[in-house]
């Protein structure tokens, strides 16, 4: 009920191009957000064999766990439906990563590593991507290998303990996409670690925040930060930018 609300809320407020007098918004949404990159074949032919599959695994859920089961035994097909990034929002983030140049590339919850196999098409990008359950990680590893993507390292364990022990390492963060533990105080948490980690340019990403009241919650305190210059809502997702100079402004954008 609350993301239906909620729904219709961004649906009545949100704007496009013909409402942008920030010559930064205007370009992102005219070049990125209206036009993601094209679907990549490979990973959607992926997506739909992982969609089919009814193979069951035992898994160990350190986030919020899922609305529709509250099962420790999922099918595969279940997770690639019901728990993976749609494939318009990883495309959306590639064209970020191409239209803003981001190398060094952070996310939070990997799941079978459709979202980063999109963050890693870019070569210039090196990609952390931290998941809990060893069981999807190990198949997300597989799916990385079967790509060539050398340049993506998956991170196991709960991130309430992984984060703090890797963070330095991954110092400068151009984009970082929090996508794991969608509770109010690990996601205020979580940024509290990543983002004296980035710079001006940076772009942190905190998804699902209409999926509960206290992910809204967590999204209000946020964009309300003295760091951040420009949030932007997408529904899906919303967007932080820390840039100083950029003028104060928070956007619902229609994607
Ligand atoms: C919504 S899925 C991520 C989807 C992914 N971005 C993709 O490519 O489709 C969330 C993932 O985060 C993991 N997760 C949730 N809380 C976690 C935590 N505290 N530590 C580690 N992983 C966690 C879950 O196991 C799940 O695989």
């Amino acid at each position: 009920m609350f993301e239906i609300v909620s729904f219709f809320h961004y649906w009545l407020n949100r704007v496009d191009e013909h409402s942008l007098h920030s010559p930064f918004v205007y370009n992102l949404f005219t070049e990125v957000i209206s036009r993601p990159n094209a679907k990549d074949n490979e990973i959607e032919f992926l997506r739909q064999q992982l969609r089919y599959s009814k193979k069951a695994i035992e898994v160990v859920d350190f986030g919020a766990g899922s609305k529709l089961t509250k099962k420790t035994n999922r099918s595969i097909g279940g997770i690639a439906k019901h728990a993976s990034t749609p494939s318009k929002f990883s495309r959306f983030l590639s064209k970020t990563i191409d239209h803003f140049g981001f190398c060094n590339i952070v996310e939070l919850g990997t799941s079978l590593g459709l979202n980063a196999l999109y963050l890693s098409q870019n070569q210039n990008t090196q990609v952390t991507t931290f998941e809990g359950d060893p069981t999807i990680a190990q198949l997300a590893q597989g799916h990385f290998e079967a790509f060539g993507r050398k340049k993506v390292n998956t991170i196991v364990g709960n991130i309430d303990s992984t984060l703090p022990q890797y963070i330095d390492a991954l110092n400068p963060i151009d984009l970082a996409y929090l996508d794991a533990n969608h509770r109010y105080s690990p996601t205020l948490n979580y940024y509290e670690l990543i983002q004296p980690m980035t710079h001006d340019k940076s772009m942190i990403v905190i998804d699902d925040i209409h999926w509960s009241k206290e992910m809204n919650k967590a999204w209000l305190e946020l964009k309300d930060r003295p760091e951040v210059t420009l949030s932007i809502d997408l529904f899906e997702a919303g967007l932080l930018f820390f840039d100083p100079k950029l003028e104060k402004a928070d956007y619902i954008l229609k994607f």
